[in-house]
């Protein structure tokens, strides 16, 4: 709530951690400059200490205090994209902590599109550290209860904005080489990002233990969780239905079906509210349909490999 926004700034100007409502999942703030309130960021999440954290600004102004040899086509992506689900990786500023870029020569930055958590940046007029507020490698929060669920009491205050508009958590897009590289998709597409810039876009495949939303047992459900055809789950015997759940975007027969959006940005929206509510009802399985191989799924493809790896 608006109203929460001055009580949350000055916990965070005291060295506390607040959990804020993006468009893409909550995030678990504080002042990018304090490294005691960064180090209760680690600690709340259970997160290694070398995983870097995006900063979050609510002014493009702001951008120069963290970041140094700003491409013209870097800044032609903050003007397309800002505020919005798009993180740049650029060359840090000096003096940013190494705490924020994991020892690291490049910082991740974004402008967040959400009301509540603009009102606090530009309240507070600096930069803040947030990773999503969730425990180390466990589902993204995208409600202040889920947020509360992952936390407890090691937040400080969690400012409530409702339910997060996009649902998975930012495309972040490396700035520093000679084309710019997804890192990690999201809603913002390859296409979208080489359509404003006129350049080739490439993608990394490959799991970089510096991103950690790129480790292959992320975003995952406590319960087993399994990527299938529409036609495995058409023939699955009987004994795996009862003790299952499927969700798909199909309709199918099936004791416990939960059915999805057939639109990537609904379905995007859903996501992890609807597994953390199925993990939490004690099913064996939790059976998802696999996705379409298309460009505008390529996020949620990711996220749902990524949940249905850890097993
Ligand atoms: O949508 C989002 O990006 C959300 C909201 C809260 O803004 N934040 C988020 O933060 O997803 P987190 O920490 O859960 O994921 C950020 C990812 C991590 O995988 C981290 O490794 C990567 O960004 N990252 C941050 N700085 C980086 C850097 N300098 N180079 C490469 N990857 C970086
Ligand atoms: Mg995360």
């Amino acid at each position: 709530m608006f109203a929460d926004i001055p009580k949350a700034v000055d916990i965070l100007n005291k060295g506390g951690i607040v959990a804020m409502p993006t468009e893409t999942v909550y995030g678990l703030a504080a002042d990018a400059r304090n490294p005691a309130a960064i180090q209760k960021i680690f600690a709340a999440k259970g997160r290694p200490i070398d995983h870097p954290l995006i900063v979050h600004i609510g002014d493009i102004a702001l951008l120069s205090e963290w970041a140094s040899d700003i491409s013209p086509a870097a800044l032609q992506l903050a003007k397309a994209f800002w505020p919005g689900p798009l993180t740049l990786i650029l060359k840090k500023a000096p003096g940013v902590l190494d705490l924020i870029t994991g020892q690291q020569t490049t910082i991740g930055i974004r402008i967040p599109n959400h009301p509540i958590a603009l009102a606090l940046l530009k309240s507070i007029g600096k930069g803040l550290a947030a990773p999503s507020a969730n425990r180390f490698g466990r589902i993204s929060p995208t409600t202040a209860a889920a947020v509360k669920e992952e936390l407890g009491s090691a937040v400080d205050f969690i400012l409530d904005g409702g339910q997060c508009q996009v649902g998975v958590e930012s495309t972040i897009v490396d700035m520093t080489g000679e084309h710019p590289v997804i890192l990690r998709p999201g809603m913002i597409s390859a296409q979208q990002i080489a359509d404003v810039l006129d350049d080739k876009v490439n993608s990394k495949t490959q799991d970089s233990p510096r991103v950690s939303g790129s480790l292959a047992s992320h975003y995952a459900p406590k319960t087993e969780t399994l990527l299938m055809t529409i036609e495995q789950l058409q023939h699955l015997p009987e004994d795996k239905l009862m003790h299952a759940v499927i969700v798909a975007r199909e309709s199918l027969t099936a004791p416990y079906l939960i059915l999805m959006a057939n639109d990537p940005i609904q379905y995007a929206h859903d996501l992890y509210l609807t597994l953390r509510e199925l993990d939490k009802q004690g099913f064996k399985q939790i059976l998802i349909q696999t996705v379409p191989d298309t460009a505008d799924w390529d996020a949620i493809r990711d996220r749902l490999q990524r949940a249905a790896k850890a097993f």
